[in-house]
């Protein structure tokens, strides 16, 4: 499908996800067979959060990384600009608070957080520099970030079957289960995500450190992790 033009995309995404909100957390499950729950753990182990530490989940849906990382006792908050999401999100007792909010003008204090996590979001945001500036503006020096998302792999033969799962068969569940273009959308959204290499500059010119990238189900999902170094560069965004 024709993705939207970077002036329409926030409008289009928040009410997109607005709509699908009530079949969300069923039609991830379904499309990821399941697995989708063990990749948010492995993200959020990958935060090493001390009992007490402050998590923000950054474009937060229904809440599935912040409950997990409440689970472990930190304190979490859901962040996200979908009413439709929050109310999902709100409806199930995850022990995390909840902010609506936009991830390109975080409603939270300098240095507030000890780490933050982001997942199946990243292709979602418009201006990228100016979101990895507020995540260093909000984060303490030394805090982590986690940042799931949907990837590619790098095997000819088995990037040719999840190309066909997801843009041939994810698009046809959602139009069967939930909704016709909110899935193709989801499909081709993984356009806007940037090559390894630019997204690791645009994340070091923003102020972070300690870059990886991890690589789950054979390569079709990523973690990328890092470290918000003690001193800050100048972005591109002039954030800071
Ligand atoms: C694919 S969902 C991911 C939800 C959840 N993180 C998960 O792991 O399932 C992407 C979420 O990002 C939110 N989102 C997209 N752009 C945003 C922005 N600029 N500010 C806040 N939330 C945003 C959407 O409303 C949506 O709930």
């Amino acid at each position: 499908m024709a993705l939207p033009a970077e002036s329409g995309k926030a409008a289009f995404v928040r009410a997109m996800f607005d709509r699908i909100s009530p079949r969300y957390d069923f039609m991830n499950r379904l499309m990821t067979f399941g697995r989708d729950q063990a990749w948010r753990r492995r993200a959020i182990d990958l935060l090493e959060l001390e009992p007490g530490a402050v998590m923000l989940d950054l474009g937060c849906g229904t809440g599935d990384l912040a409950a997990e990382a409440a689970r472990r006792r930190a304190v979490a908050i859901g962040l996200d600009f979908s009413e439709g999401m929050l109310r999902e999100a709100k409806g199930r007792d995850g022990g995390f608070a909840l902010v609506r909010g936009d991830a390109l003008a975080i409603p939270l204090a300098s240095r507030s957080c000890d780490a933050i996590a982001s997942g199946f979001a990243l292709r979602n945001f418009s201006g990228l520099a100016r979101v990895f500036g507020e995540w260093a503006r909000v984060l303490k020096p030394g805090g982590r970030f986690a940042l799931l998302e949907v990837d590619s792999p790098r095997n000819a033969l088995l990037r040719l079957g999840h190309h066909t799962y997801f843009h041939g068969v994810v698009p046809l569940l959602g139009r069967l289960i939930a909704d016709r273009s909110a899935y193709s959308y989801l499909s081709s959204s993984v356009a806007y995500l940037p090559a390894e290499h630019e997204l690791f500059e645009m994340l070091r010119r923003a102020g972070f450190e300690a870059l990886a990238k991890e690589h789950l189900l054979a390569g079709a999902v990523q973690i990328v992790t890092g470290r918000r170094a003690a001193e800050r560069v100048q972005n591109d965004a002039g954030t800071f």
